[in-house]
């Protein structure tokens, strides 16, 4: 495994990057001059959308269907990079899903498909990526400001799901400092995604500073995380929710 490619060179992969969110990185990293593989799961129009934005932009990307659940699917995404443009630097580990309802009631098809996406895939993700990645990498995964407080009720299960990934990010990080490789969450709050379609006009009051963020104010971070400068900073869990935790 060779060392940190120079800039001009470097290399991602976005674990679920076809829409909300994960787009908004896939862009922004792409605008910072990597290369961008990004995977998907149901939509490959909006994948598509995403590859034909960045190539209009002089950029770089390419799609992968891989169900964030399936291991051999994960490891053949990351395989896929390397051996397109021969090395990886960053791993955005974004693919989540949200299922809320109160615990009474919350069906266990939904407990599993959350632990699955959101805590087991984010495993098989760093695990993977890791395996790949040029030493002085960048890992990345986003979990939640709800990992520190829940913010709504029927939010438990969602909750503790990115309460474990902030978790997991400070043992990865300490496993994989001796290789330079940082590892660190971003956990957003309310932002205007497909999956908050729904949610945001209650949680708007709740906000101090009144708004929903927008996509590209989580990829702005994410583009500090996984530049160069950011070498200083590991096992970090990054908070960008308007004051919503205080
Ligand atoms: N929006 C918010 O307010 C908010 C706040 C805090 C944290 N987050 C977290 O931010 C991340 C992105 O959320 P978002 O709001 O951008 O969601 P979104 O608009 O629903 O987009 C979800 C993305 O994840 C992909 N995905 C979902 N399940 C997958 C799977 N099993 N395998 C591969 N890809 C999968 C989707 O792919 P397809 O397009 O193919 O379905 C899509 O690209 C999630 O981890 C979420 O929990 C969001």
């Amino acid at each position: 495994m060779s060392d940190t490619a120079s800039t001009s060179t470097r290399t991602a992969l976005i674990f679920g990057g076809s829409r909300g969110i994960g787009a908004a990185i896939a862009r922004r990293l792409a605008e910072d001059g990597l290369q961008v593989g990004l995977t998907y799961v149901s939509r490959p129009d909006k994948a598509d959308d995403v590859v034909a934005s960045i190539e209009a932009s002089g950029g770089t990307a390419f799609a992968i269907r891989a169900d964030s659940a399936d291991p051999v699917a994960i490891r053949d995404a990351v395989q896929q990079t390397v051996d397109r443009f021969g090395g990886l630097d960053v791993a955005v580990v974004n693919a989540g899903v949200l299922r809320h309802g109160p615990i009474e009631t919350f069906s266990l098809g939904d407990l599993d498909l959350t632990l699955a996406v959101n805590i087991r895939g984010v495993f098989l993700a760093i695990q993977a990526a890791a395996g790949a990645m040029r030493d002085g990498g960048r890992i990345i995964t986003i979990g939640s400001n709800t990992a520190i407080r829940t913010g709504f009720a029927g939010g438990s299960v969602y909750a503790m799901s990115k309460a474990a990934v902030a978790a997991m990010v400070k043992g990865a990080a300490l496993d994989l400092a001796p290789r330079g490789i940082t590892v660190n969450n971003i956990q957003p709050g309310p932002t205007e995604t497909d999956m908050t379609a729904d949610l945001i006009g209650g949680i708007i009051d709740l906000v101090p500073l009144k708004r929903v963020g927008q996509p590209q104010e989580i990829a702005a971070l994410a583009s500090y995380v996984a530049g160069l400068e950011a070498g200083y900073m590991t096992g970090a869990s990054l908070t960008i929710d308007g004051g919503f935790v205080l």
